[in-house]
């Protein structure tokens, strides 16, 4: 994955790259009942939030977080390190080998396609096993032109009826979901918004046009956060 450097500038020293909450992670171990020795991953972990909440919830389990841009998987790293059953690699999440109890992954398996990652991630997983994943979703009812535009780069988006067809047309079964929507975008986008301050003193041209995007991401969830949503999905093979 090759992204500008004045992109890879703003999401560092982040406390996370996606809308998600350690609640989140502790609502789908209750769920799915993960819990003891087990084996986890956390698959596209960024700057590794989730994988110190599996590390802190998960003391006897061994956490893996995967993650492909190299900054990251140092703050991960760092982050993780007084933790000596959680490690971070650097690794491409489509070639998961495990075998997990559990595969992790918030806001990150749009990268591959729901259906086309939980496909590659099913030899991953024991015999038994899950995936928990939070995906962009509609919420119902008439979007209003502020959802529209915020997702008119993702237009593989569906409400939950759709990822649930997507997550059965994978081989699996959807267990359960949760709306991840309001406080866990607002604590993303304020702490976003806070980079981008920092950064605008002496930015140059490639830099203000990075910060400038960003900030329309924030202005354009502004227009409608409560209907701009992911589904966090508890999903096992079928
Ligand atoms: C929106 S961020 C979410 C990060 C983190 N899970 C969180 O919630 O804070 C998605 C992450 O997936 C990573 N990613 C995307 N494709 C990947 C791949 N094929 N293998 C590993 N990581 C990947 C990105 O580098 C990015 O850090």
């Amino acid at each position: 994955m090759t992204l500008p450097a004045a992109f890879l500038t703003l999401y560092s020293g982040l406390d996370r790259e996606g809308p998600g909450e350690a609640a989140d992670v502790l609502w789908a171990l209750d769920r799915l009942g993960v819990a003891g020795p087990v084996s986890v991953c956390d698959a596209g972990c960024g700057s590794g939030a989730d994988c110190l909440t599996l590390g802190t919830a998960l003391p006897e389990a061994r956490i893996e977080g995967v993650e492909a841009l190299p900054h990251l998987v140092a703050e991960a790293g760092a982050r993780i390190s007084h933790l000596p059953h959680v490690r971070v690699r650097q690794g491409d999440m489509e070639a998961l080998t495990g075998p997990y109890d559990l595969i992790w992954s918030a806001g990150a398996l749009y990268f591959l396609g729901v259906t086309e990652g939980l496909r590659r991630w099913r030899d991953a997983l024991v015999p038994g096993g899950a995936v928990a994943f939070s995906e962009p979703v509609l919420l119902g009812g008439a979007e209003p032109e502020a959802v529209r535009a915020f997702w008119q780069d993702y237009p593989r988006i569906t409400d939950i009826g759709g990822i649930v067809a997507r997550v059965a047309s994978a081989g699996y079964r959807s267990l359960d979901v949760r709306i991840v929507s309001g406080a866990p975008w607002a604590g993303y986008y304020g702490a976003l918004e806070a980079r981008i301050a920092t950064l605008r003193p002496g930015a140059d041209a490639e830099m203000m046009a990075v910060l400038d995007g960003a900030a329309r991401e924030i202005a354009l969830w502004r227009a409608a956060p409560e209907q701009i949503a992911y589904a966090l999905v508890l999903a096992r093979p079928s």
